[in-house]
């Protein structure tokens, strides 16, 4: 049976034709801090996947120019760094988002960047659709915390919000616990276990991401 048709095809949320080549992978972190556990393993993760080929743009939240949700400052216009990133995430066709944990759920940052997002452009036909950026996207999760559970609380409260937003949510995930020990100076992680376990969340997005736009092409 051909992709075409496959009885499932109609109703799977895939990208538009022209949005991202497959294999193209956006990694950002939830939070800007110098230190940040999270911004270390997005640049580890990212550095793993660019090490077997992948094209990877790492993202660096605290290099956007984006205020704080407010619908009337939205009305005077979407800040320019808004729609730089709807367009990079359109661009890219899977992502890996490090999510630190604040209160058992992802932090202020991470919810304000894809409200901004999500919010269509009502004076803008290229980005009215405030789905555009997340249609079909392959999210992987990852998160990192100094305690036990790795920040995987925060996880469990980000997978629905993306699924709101028409992205598909890796099934494989991976919550770094203790990440104060997990670090090499130079910002590798140290432990094989921790490796292969993101290793295996970057392949199953890129895995799922290419069969995506496959169905979309
Ligand atoms: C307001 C606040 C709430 C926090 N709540 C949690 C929590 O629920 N679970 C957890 O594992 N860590 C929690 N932490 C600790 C963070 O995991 C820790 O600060 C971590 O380093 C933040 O991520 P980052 O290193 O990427 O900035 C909290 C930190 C703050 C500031």
């Amino acid at each position: 049976m051909t992709p075409s048709a496959n009885s499932f095809a109609p109703t799977l949320e895939t990208p538009a034709p022209s949005g991202a080549p497959p294999g193209k992978l956006l990694v950002f972190a939830g939070s800007t801090r110098q230190a940040s556990f999270n911004r270390k393993l997005a640049h580890a993760a990212a550095q793993m996947a660019k090490n077997q080929g992948t094209e990877v743009t790492l993202l660096e939240l605290g290099d956007l120019d984006i205020p704080l949700y407010n619908a009337d400052l939205e009305a005077q216009g979407t800040p320019p760094d808004v729609i730089r990133l709807k367009q990079l995430m359109f661009e890219h066709s899977g992502w890996l988002i490090c999510s630190p944990e604040y209160n058992g759920s992802y932090t202020a940052l991470l919810k304000n960047t894809i409200d901004w997002a999500s919010s269509g452009v009502k004076s803008d036909p290229v980005w009215q659709d405030g789905f555009k950026p997340f249609s079909g996207k392959v999210v992987g999760m990852l998160s990192a915390s100094p305690g036990a559970l790795g920040g995987l609380r925060s996880q469990s409260h980000l997978a629905p919000l993306l699924l709101n937003l028409h992205c598909w949510v890796a099934p494989r995930a991976f919550a770094l616990g203790r990440a104060g020990d997990a670090f090499s100076p130079d910002g590798q992680l140290v432990n094989e276990t921790h490796r292969s376990s993101v290793q295996a969340v970057i392949e199953q997005v890129l895995f799922a991401a290419a069969r995506l736009n496959a169905l979309a092409a």
